[in-house]
C-alpha cells in the first residue's frame, strides 16, 4: 500500500502524513517546486523524519511559465473580471508530475490536504482521473479496489477531508495540534500565517480565518508579495516589455536590466510590480462547488503583463477576433478554474487562442507607480492594422468621407423601425 501525497510540510499534510502510515500506507511524499518561497531542504527533512519513504521534490517552475502562465496572458485570462487564477493555473502542472512520480515509485494511490469544501479537490482529481484514465475518484480506498489496482497499475485517491474517519476526528486547529503533539509532528511556533496561503510564481493566495469576513480589509500582513501602495516608492519604475506572438520575451527596464528569459522576465517584473504596489486583488468568487468565498490575491507580473498585452493586441489585432476572444479567454479561464484543464475543450480554445497571437508582435512602454500600472504609448512595426495617415483627424489619406454616409444610412435602417414602433405604441 503506497501512496503519493502532496506534501507542503504544513500542519494538515503533516498529520496527513503521519496518519496515512499509522494506518499501514508507505508514503511517498511529493512537492513541486512552483516558485513559492520555501525551505525545500526543511520540509525534506520534516517528511523524513515523520516516516516518509522518500521526498520527491520537483521543480516546475519553467513548465508552469511556458505552458500556463503564458498561456493565460495570451489570451487575457480572468475569473469573475477579477481573479487573474494564480492558483488554478499552477494545479495542471503539479498534479501531471504527481501522476508521474506516483508511477515511478510504484505508488497504488494518490492523495492531497485540500479540504472538502475548496476548488482544488477538484483541480487535482480531475488532472489526476485525465492523467491516468483508470484512476479511481472516491474519499477512502475500498479493499476491493485495493484489490484490482495490485493487477492494473491503475491509482486511486484518498481524500482525507472527505473522509468521516478523518475529518470526524481533526475537527479543527487543536486537534491537529493535539495530533501533532502525541506523533512527534514539529509544529512551528510561528506558523506562516493564521489563514491559508498558496504561493507559487503566478500569485501568492491568502484565504480562510479572518478573511471569511469579506466587510473587514485584508489585515495588512496579509500581503506578502507586495508593497503597501502608500508606502511604494516616489519613483515609478518604467520599463518595456515585448511580445512575440503573444508571449512576452524581453523586458527593459529604464536604467537597469535587460531580461529575455521566460522565467526570469516573469520573475524580474514581479519583483518591479511588487515592489510598486501592483498586484492586489481582494474579491468574493464563486467556487465550482458553488460556495462563495472571499480571496485576497498578489499577482504582481500577471496583472502588469495582462495589462500589457491586452494594450498590444489592441495594435495587432482584427476588431472582430479581439471580440471573439474576449470570449474564448472567458472560457478558458473557465476551464482553468473548473479543473477542466486536460479537456478537448481548452484543446479546442487554445488552438483559437494561438492561432489569434499569430500577429501579436510589438513592445509596450508602463510605468508602475504606487499600485497602479499605466501604459505610456507601445509599437508594433510589424502590424499594418494601425496607420497613423489613416487615423488621422488632419489627412484624408486612403479614406473618402462620402462612403461613411451610406454606411451611417444602412447601419440606421433598424434603428429607424424600432424608433418608429416605439412612438406608436407610445413608449417614451
Ligand atoms: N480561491 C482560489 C482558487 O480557487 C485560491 C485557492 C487557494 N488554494 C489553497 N489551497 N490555498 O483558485
Ligand atoms: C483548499 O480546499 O485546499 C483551499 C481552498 C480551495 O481549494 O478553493
Amino acid at each position: 500500500k503506497r501512496v503519493c501525497l502532496a506534501y507542503s510540510g504544513g500542519l494538515d499534510t503533516s498529520t496527513i502524513l503521519k496518519y496515512l502510515i499509522l494506518e499501514g500506507y508507505t508514503v511517498v511524499a511529493f512537492l513541486a517546486d512552483v516558485g513559492q518561497n520555501e525551505d525545500f531542504a526543511e520540509v525534506e527533512k520534516k517528511a523524513l523524519a515523520l516516516g516518509a519513504e522518500r521526498m520527491v521534490i520537483e521543480n516546475l517552475q519553467q513548465e508552469f511559465v511556458d505552458e500556463l502562465i503564458f498561456r493565460a496572458i495570451q489570451c487575457n485570462a480572468i475569473y469573475e473580471d477579477r481573479y487573474l487564477l494564480g492558483t488554478s493555473l499552477a494545479r495542471p502542472v503539479i498534479a501531471r508530475a504527481q501522476v508521474r512520480v506516483a508511477h515511478k515509485y510504484n505508488c497504488k494511490f494518490l492523495s492531497h490536504g485540500c479540504t472538502g469544501k475548496g476548488n482544488d479537490q477538484v483541480r487535482f482529481e480531475l488532472a489526476w482521473k485525465a492523467c491516468d484514465p483508470v484512476c479511481t475518484i472516491q474519499s477512502l480506498p475500498q479493499a476491493s479496489t485495493a484489490r484490482n489496482l495490485t493487477k492494473t497499475k491503475s491509482l486511486s485517491v484518498i481524500a482525507p477531508w472527505r473522509m468521516p474517519a478523518f475529518f470526524n476526528r481533526f475537527q479543527g486547529r487543536q486537534d491537529l495540534l493535539k495530533f501533532a503533539a502525541e506523533n512527534g509532528i514539529p509544529v512551528s511556533s510561528t506558523p506562516k500565517a493564521p489563514w491559508s496561503q498558496d504561493d507559487n510564481l503566478a500569485h501568492c493566495s491568502y484565504e480562510s480565518g479572518i478573511l471569511e469576513k469579506p466587510d473587514m480589509p485584508a489585515p495588512k500582513t496579509v500581503w506578502t508579495r507586495t508593497t503597501d501602495p502608500l508606502e511604494a516608492p516616489d519613483v515609478p519604475a518604467k520599463f518595456s516589455v515585448t511580445f512575440r506572438a503573444g508571449i512576452p520575451v524581453k523586458l527593459e527596464v529604464e536604467g537597469g536590466e535587460t531580461v529575455t528569459g521566460s522565467l526570469e522576465l516573469f520573475k524580474a517584473l514581479n519583483d518591479i510590480a511588487g515592489r510598486h504596489g501592483v498586484g492586489r486583488i481582494d474579491i468574493v468568487e464563486s467556487r465550482f462547488i458553488g460556495l462563495k468565498s472571499r480571496g485576497a490575491y498578489d499577482s504582481p507580473a500577471l496583472t502588469v503583463l495582462r495589462l500589457a498585452h491586452i494594450d498590444i493586441e489592441g495594435m495587432t489585432v482584427d476588431s472582430k477576433v479581439k471580440q471573439i476572444m474576449a470570449w474564448i479567454g472567458n472560457e478558458w479561464s473557465q476551464c482553468l478554474y473548473n479543473g477542466m484543464y486536460f479537456s478537448p475543450e481548452r484543446e479546442l480554445l487554445e488552438n483559437s487562442i494561438l492561432f489569434s497571437q499569430k500577429h501579436v508582435h510589438g513592445t509596450v512602454n508602463m510605468m508602475v507607480y504606487k499600485g497602479a500600472a499605466h501604459v505610456l504609448s507601445r509599437s508594433a512595426p510589424e502590424s499594418n492594422l494601425y496607420s497613423e495617415e489613416q487615423a488621422s483627424m488632419d489627412t484624408l489619406e486612403g479614406f473618402s468621407p462620402e462612403d461613411t454616409t451610406g454606411f451611417i444610412a444602412i447601419q440606421a435602417i433598424r434603428l429607424e423601425k424600432y424608433g418608429a414602433a416605439k412612438i406608436k405604441q407610445g413608449e417614451p
